[in-house]
């Protein structure tokens, strides 16, 4: 073989596999430079929507994801109605730009259709306070009690539960239930489920999860935040726990507060979630003003993803969401069972 040959084989593996070894330094960099400048001025927005198209694919986004990401999705939604919109599209790929738990609750309901994650490890920290083994004792030791599961949690958990619910429709979830003389246990979030109790004025057993975002902000941030805007109306996410929903004017899922704040008279609000959720607000109502109720409302998981992810997963399909069918089959009919009941 050739010398410069064998010597080209020798450097691959390394940043200069491209390259001969003789290719010249100065040329080489400023190739380099000409590569990493091209790529960073990608019109990522112009190749989703193209790439879109071409598979024929939508992009769903959760309000807690990036400004940009919500600006390019076709659907952009709370749990419940990116629940539905999975269901309902008759795309062949649907990108899912939020945690984990929601693309697999989309390929759940959706299972031929290619549901993709753009990040892989965007994860949802209330997802990981119950866990399979201790749901399945707890079934054990109470036979009789229907299992009613928040949307934030895995397919597993999903499959060992009667129903499945979400902030926007978790009361009237709960309230059927009993309604019926059941014995319920809620699971996983302790917040949702306390708010419930105080609410419908009926005890029920609770999990002891939460989400760490809402369940650790500080109700004295938010009472300083009053102090600062005093009319601004306080609006909460019902995974707070019980001493901010008490000084809220308003409690509701997502979908729920940005509702509010449109048809309000108030022209100043206090937000108390996650703080993706305050740009849909703002661009809806560009009148009003919006106040982060806390600093620490910024859920790490969801801001993990970036256009080049969503660009990088819908051109090379990667990051498929699969779930095995078994239990796909137990965790759709907890599902189908939220939908039922959130239409009566
Ligand atoms: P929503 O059901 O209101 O969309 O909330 C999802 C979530 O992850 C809240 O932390
Ligand atoms: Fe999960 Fe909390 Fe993030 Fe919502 S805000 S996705 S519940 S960790």
């Amino acid at each position: 073989m050739h010398n410069d040959v064998i010597q080209n084989i020798l450097v691959a593996n390394t940043i200069t596999q491209y390259f001969p070894i003789s290719f010249h330094n100065k040329r080489k960099k400023r190739y380099f430079a000409k590569t990493f400048n091209s790529m960073a001025e990608m019109d990522y927005k112009a190749e989703i929507a193209r790439l879109k198209q071409e598979k024929h694919a939508v992009v769903l986004a959760h309000y807690y994801q990036n400004d940009d990401i919500q600006d390019i999705a076709d659907y952009l939604g709370d749990s419940l109605k990116l629940s539905q919109t999975a269901l309902q599209t008759d795309a062949e790929i649907i990108v899912f730009c939020g945690v984990h738990f929601m693309a697999e609750t989309a390929k759940i309901l959706s299972p031929h259709k290619k549901v993709l994650l753009p990040v892989m490890n965007a994860g949802c920290r209330m997802a990981d306070t119950i866990t399979k083994a201790d749901l399945q004792a707890y079934k054990a030791e109470h036979p009789d009690t229907k299992i009613i599961t928040y949307v934030n949690t895995t397919a597993e958990i999903k499959a060992l539960s009667d129903c499945i619910c979400t902030s926007t429709n978790g009361l009237k979830i709960i309230n059927y239930y009993l309604e019926q003389g059941e014995k319920i246990l809620y699971t996983p979030d302790q917040n949702l489920g306390k708010y419930a109790m105080r609410l419908l004025g009926k005890e029920f057993e609770v999990w002891n999860g939460c989400c760490p975002i809402h369940h650790f902000a500080q109700a004295s941030k938010v009472l300083k935040q009053k102090e600062l805007h005093p009319n601004a109306l306080v609006i909460s996410h019902p995974e707070c726990q019980l001493d901010i929903l008490e000084l809220s004017d308003f409690v509701g899922s997502t979908a729920e507060l940005l509702s509010f704040v449109g048809k309000s008279d108030a022209t100043e609000f206090i937000v108390c979630t996650e703080k993706g959720v305050l740009h849909p607000m703002k661009k809806q109502n560009p009148d009003k003003q919006f106040y982060l109720g806390c600093p620490s409302f910024v859920c790490h998981d969801m801001k993990l993803t970036s256009l080049e992810d969503v660009y990088n997963c819908l051109s090379n399909e990667t990051n498929e969401i699969f779930v095995d069918e078994s239990v796909r089959k137990n965790a759709v009919k907890a599902l189908d069972k939220m939908l039922e009941i959130t239409k009566l």
